[in-house]
């Protein structure tokens, strides 16, 4: 079965959103894939996800009230908790029994992990089928931090298909032309890199080596050593990049989610042992989200091509990743239109490039 040109992946963790944005007692709705969801945390801490539209005349949830158990929908009142169960039709007069099973409404399978709460994207979200299968998948995880949140987040919307997205994330020819900064780039800045690359979950993992181009943001960061770094990369759009120097390791993981067909958020979250970092993070926030921009920037200019629909080129090795994200992209929809396996296509080699 072939997908068509641009499509989501299903029955895979997403990120929703960060735990810290979704208070006890709270609602908070989200476009994910299209497809309108109502966060909310109950409570007791729990998070759930339901689909933000009421079974009885489609008015998202979301306009309605949440007692920190129940949501009750703001037209006429049906009740339902985080399971998606309806456990009250107000109208109802003594003696009409109706059972209320027949009118759920669909949830999702939600996580929290580390501080990120992560949806599972299903591919059954038409059938309210509370016998769906547990997935074989765990969301993502970074190493070596436990359960502790993330000290660092940075969220941006890029107006783009989620490819475009994912495949500039991964590019390492763009770094210095786009991210052409004092801090982190200087102009002329080339050169020749050679890093072996070895299939990973889901994905490809660039194997640690020792940071080449040690700019001025990476000398800081290293307290003086020169760092080594380990990024991965996995389906959906998950890249985890782990910098170490001696005892102290930084790690970022952003997470690329499609909103709908034409926007995309990107978060950057960063977890760290290092305990003078979290002095800096009023200093350092300005730098990340410049260089952020720098990438939503190029997406923004590219979308004037792209409105014309032009044939793309993908070259050796610079484009290689890309080429991977695609395959790796169509194998997992057709592991799933099939019901077999992933079986990871990405076998282990040298990259070369300039950049
Ligand atoms: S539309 Fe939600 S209760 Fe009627
Ligand atoms: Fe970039």
């Amino acid at each position: 079965m072939t997908p068509q040109k641009d499509f989501f992946l299903r029955n895979i963790w997403y990120y929703g959103l960060p735990g810290s944005r979704l208070k006890r007692g709270k609602m908070l709705a989200k476009t994910l894939l299209g497809e309108p969801i109502l966060f909310g945390r109950r409570q007791d801490g729990e998070v759930f996800a339901l689909r933000d539209i009421c079974p009885h005349r489609g008015i998202p949830l979301s306009c309605g009230r949440f007692d920190g158990k129940e949501v009750e929908c703001s037209y006429h009142g049906w009740r339902f908790d985080g399971e998606g169960n309806c456990t009250e039709i107000p109208a109802l007069v003594e003696g009409q029994t109706l059972d209320l099973k027949r009118f759920g409404v669909n949830s999702y399978l939600v996580r929290e992990i580390q501080g990120n709460i992560w949806i599972y994207m299903s591919d059954r979200q038409t059938d309210r089928d509370l016998t769906m299968p547990e997935p074989e998948m765990d969301p993502p995880r970074v190493a070596e931090f436990g359960d502790r949140p993330y000290q660092f987040l940075e969220t941006v919307h890029f107006p783009c298909f989620v490819d475009h997205a994912v495949v500039g994330l991964m590019d390492p020819a763009h770094s210095p032309f786009v991210h052409r900064a004092w801090w982190w780039r200087s102009e002329g800045n080339f050169q020749e890199q050679a890093r072996l690359f070895v299939p990973s979950l889901y994905g490809f993992t660039m194997a640690r080596h020792k940071i080449d181009i040690v700019t001025p943001m990476y000398r800081l960061l290293g307290g003086g050593r020169v760092p080594e770094t380990e990024i991965s990369f996995q389906l959906p759009g998950i890249r985890i990049e782990e910098l170490r120097a001696g005892e102290s390791i930084i790690t970022n993981l952003t997470a690329v989610t499609p909103l709908s067909e034409t926007e995309t958020e990107v978060n950057f979250i960063a977890y760290w042992n290092v305990p003078w970092l979290g002095a800096l993070v009023p200093l350092l926030r300005p730098f990340a989200k410049a260089f952020l921009h720098q990438d939503r920037r190029v997406v923004v200019q590219q979308q004037i091509g792209l409105k014309h629909n032009p044939p793309l080129m993908l070259i050796n090795d610079a484009d290689t990743q890309a080429k991977w994200y695609y395959q790796i992209k169509n194998e997992f929809f057709r592991a799933v239109a099939e019901g077999r396996k992933f079986e990871n296509p990405i076998k282990e080699r040298v990259l070369k490039w300039r950049g």
